[in-house]
């Protein structure tokens, strides 16, 4: 049976801080950001929101959007890494702000609950709901699922120039008019590490920026080696002497920290898939350099990281392989249109590849591109740590949902942030009543308990 992605809808906050300001305030070249990172703005939470907020706003937008009644809806899954309660999941707070326009018990039979596992999980929640529809549970039902984050790192941290907020949602059904699954090729990699973790009771993470960078590459990367297996074995793709797993898929999106997250990873696999391939001799011969292989045969990360001859000259050489023309064909026609709305958001965690995928369809159909029957590789990434490579096909009824999308539209109107401002929020100095906008038909949070018997308590209110 089909299952895949109908529609998506995305719920950005008005607030953000603009690249070049904010590096001005750290004395950081502005170029950093954006050309080194490609960070242009950051998306910030105002005082009366919170993860659950944007995400039970995504709902409703889609909801509202494809007049979909409670009833019609089986499953709501939320995943994200900005949860607030360690019991309570965070899909029975957006069941509770829904049914404030729905109307009370409108979701009752409505299962789901929320998942972890850094930015990846939900793509496992999207693999498990695309199941549910397979397995023919659904009965006629959709499912919702929405990744919800907050992307927030300490202030003077490398991190603090990766920040974001924001949530997607995804509608997964039998009849997609989006995104179809390719069966029997979702492939995952899991490795126990330390590259970014957020300890219990602390509100950021604690980093390894460059060791992450690396880790991120080398999990898809292995992922990538599975999703080929199965790919070939399934009879999805065959391949051709000479071509490569990524001859055969049209678009690729990867998770974005930022937006050149992803350019950094597609130099990475494309590396590693082209280096045993004919055409690897003309590149380098291009480049003018041999590829430098690292000191440790092992080829550990960690002997990778601190061999810093290794590193220099790989720099240099990725560096020379991203100005190739064969790296600029498959960067431009699969990658870039999906950059686009990571850099005037930021990173969204979980969001990060949905927004991207998102911002493919967009632009890429916004440059008159046929996009029926067109793969669409994902490379998902999550800290500590864990990749999923997966695919599927754009639907023939894919232009019902994308000649309606306008970001620009979506995310105006914004409000820019002074550095003073976004510092007194960042350091959560006021209270939901101070917020710096006065929204309207949505839904914010007015209250967090702080008595004994009920602190934590959260309320919500739709904005009338
Ligand atoms: P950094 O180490 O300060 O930056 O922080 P850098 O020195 O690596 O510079 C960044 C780029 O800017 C480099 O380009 C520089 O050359 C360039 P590259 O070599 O990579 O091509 N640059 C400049 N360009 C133009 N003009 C200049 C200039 N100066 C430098 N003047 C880092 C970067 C990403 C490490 C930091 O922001 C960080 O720690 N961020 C948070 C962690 C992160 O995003 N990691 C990404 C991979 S892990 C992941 O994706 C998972 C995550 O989403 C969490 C989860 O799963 O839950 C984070």
């Amino acid at each position: 049976m089909t299952a895949g992605i109908d529609d998506i809808a995305i719920y950005i906050p008005r607030l953000y801080i603009d690249a070049a300001d904010f590096a001005k305030a750290r004395g950081v070249d502005p170029e950093k950001l954006q050309k080194g990172l490609g960070v242009s703005q950051m998306a910030i939470v105002d005082t009366n929101q919170d993860p659950a907020c944007l995400a039970a706003n995504a709902c409703l937008k889609i909801m509202q959007k494809n007049k979909l009644s409670p009833e019609s809806i089986g499953r709501l899954y939320i995943s994200t890494e900005s949860s607030f309660d360690e019991s309570k999941a965070m899909n029975s707070y957006v069941i509770g702000m829904l049914e404030q326009v729905y109307g009370q018990g409108a979701f009752e039979h409505c299962g789901g609950v929320e998942t972890k596992f850094a930015c990846v999980s939900g793509s496992y929640a999207l693999y498990d709901n695309a199941n549910w529809v397979r397995a023919g549970e659904a009965e006629g039902k959709h499912a919702l699922v929405v990744v919800s984050d907050i992307a927030k790192y300490d202030m003077g941290t490398s991190g603090e120039m990766t920040q974001g907020a924001g949530a997607v949602v995804m509608l997964i059904n039998d009849k997609p008019r989006l995104l179809a699954f390719d069966p029997k090729v979702t492939a995952t990699s899991i490795k126990d590490e330390y590259d970014f973790y957020r300890p219990f009771g602390k509100e950021t993470p604690i980093v390894h920026g460059q060791y992450s960078n690396l880790l991120y590459m080398i999990q898809v990367r292995k992922a990538l080696e599975t999703y080929k297996k199965k790919a070939l074995a399934s009879g999805l793709m065959k391949l051709e002497a000479g071509e490569s797993v990524l001859d055969h898929i049209d678009y690729l999106n990867m998770h974005l920290p930022y937006s050149n997250m992803g350019k950094k990873a597609l130099a990475y696999l494309v590396r590693h898939e082209w280096r045993q391939l004919p055409r690897w001799k003309k590149i380098i011969q291009e480049i003018g350099l041999p590829e430098p292989v690292p000191k440790d045969p092992r080829g550990t990360i960690e002997s990778v990281l601190g061999d810093q001859e290794f590193m220099a000259k790989d720099h240099e050489f990725t560096k020379l392989f991203t100005k190739t023309s064969e790296f600029q064909e498959i960067y431009e026609s699969k990658l870039a249109s999906s950059l686009i709305a990571s850099k005037m958001i930021g990173n969204l965690y979980t969001a990060s590849l949905y927004l991207g995928f998102r911002s493919c369809l967009e632009f890429e159909y916004q440059r008159g591109i046929d996009l029926n029957g067109k793969r669409v590789g994902f490379g998902s990434y999550g800290s500590g740590s864990s990749a999923m490579v997966f695919s599927g096909l754009i639907q023939p009824e894919y232009k019902e949902i994308v000649k309606d999308m306008n970001l620009e539209a979506e995310l105006a109107p914004r409000r820019k942030l002074t550095l003073e401002e976004y510092e007194i929020l960042h350091e959560n100095k006021l209270t939901p009543e101070e917020s710096m906008l006065h929204t309207k038909k949505e839904f914010i949070l007015v209250n967090v308990n702080t008595t004994v018997e009920s602190m934590g308590e959260r309320r919500y209110i739709f904005n009338e």
